[in-house]
């Protein structure tokens, strides 16, 4: 008789088929002891990724094709997951968008999405996935955020706001979760060399030049690291470190002048 192996218990990643969600997957198939379940929107990549990660380690891969800006997103997910019928270990939500713009001047239906994917879908996420940790009394969950989410910053509200609600709802959740043995963490990233940004709005090839962007697997280790030490908040990079610093102490006139008189900076995309 063949011995029976229970399944391993799983690590759900949202934005899994590029950036720092691919970087996170890849790092967890390294561990090898976590199954997992990847949400993207994009079926072919996301089962490139599947694929990549079945080879290279034998990792189990669940993929979940699932556009997250969709109001019925997080049910259908967590509905998905509990049809696989193993246990959830990590939640790790960074599935994620980002435009220049000023409010006023914002595509209601591109905000909407925004705030679709960064709020609710991740707020409901969370509740549904933290409800079987609480029951099972283990889990963790991370949560991408942003340095962004340190000041109101013109021109990028949206996703700076939303970003500033994550980071409050993990800090929130984590209280609330820690009882139960389960810890919340926020990855706050600085810019990172990924495909968040429009490449006709944001010159990449500069910004690597000037050694802006950090890169999406050193980002994704740190992050992956003070989740599993259960820390409160990451900001990957000294550079990124010292921004959150300075930025508590610059007087918002001094942003909001350099808004206005830097023609460097974009406005829309
Ligand atoms: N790059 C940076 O500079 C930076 C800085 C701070 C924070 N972050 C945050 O890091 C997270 C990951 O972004 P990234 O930089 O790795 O960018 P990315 O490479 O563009 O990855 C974004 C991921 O989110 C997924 N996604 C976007 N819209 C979706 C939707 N409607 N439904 C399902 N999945 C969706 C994308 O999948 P599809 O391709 O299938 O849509 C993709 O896998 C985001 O939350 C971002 O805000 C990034």
């Amino acid at each position: 008789m063949r011995p029976v192996t229970a399944p391993l218990p799983c690590a759900v990643v949202t934005g899994a088929c590029s950036g720092i969600g691919r970087e996170i997957a890849r790092r967890l198939a390294a561990r090898g002891d976590l199954a997992l379940v990847l949400v993207s929107e994009n079926r072919e990549r996301l089962e490139a990724v599947a694929r990549e990660l079945f080879t290279a380690r034998g990792t189990q891969v669940h993929p979940i094709v699932c556009d997250l800006a969709r109001p019925e997103a997080a049910r259908e997910v967590h509905a998905a997951v509990d049809a696989l019928g193993i246990a959830v270990e990590a939640l790790i939500v960074n599935a994620g968008m980002f435009f220049f713009g000023e409010v006023a001047d914002a595509d209601p239906r591109k905000a909407n999405v925004m705030l679709q994917l960064h709020v609710v879908t991740p707020s409901l996420l969370c509740t549904l996935f933290a409800r079987d940790m609480r029951a099972q009394r283990r889990g963790r969950i991370m949560l991408t955020s942003s340095i962004s989410a340190w000041r109101a910053f013109p021109g990028i509200a949206y996703y700076g706001s939303t970003k500033t609600y994550l980071r409050t709802f993990a800090a929130a959740l984590r209280s609330e979760l820690a009882p139960y043995g389960i810890t919340v963490t926020t990855l706050a990233p600085g810019a990172t060399d990924t495909g968040l940004y429009d490449p006709t709005v944001v010159d990449m090839e500069r910004a690597r030049r000037f050694g802006v962007m950090m890169d999406a697997g050193k980002v994704a280790e740190a992050g992956l690291r003070a989740m599993f030490t259960g820390k409160a908040e990451c900001v990957p990079g000294p550079f990124n470190r010292a921004a959150t610093v300075a930025m508590r102490l610059v007087p918002q006139r001094l942003i909001d002048l350099v808004r206005r008189r830097a023609p460097w900076l974009p406005v829309a995309g």
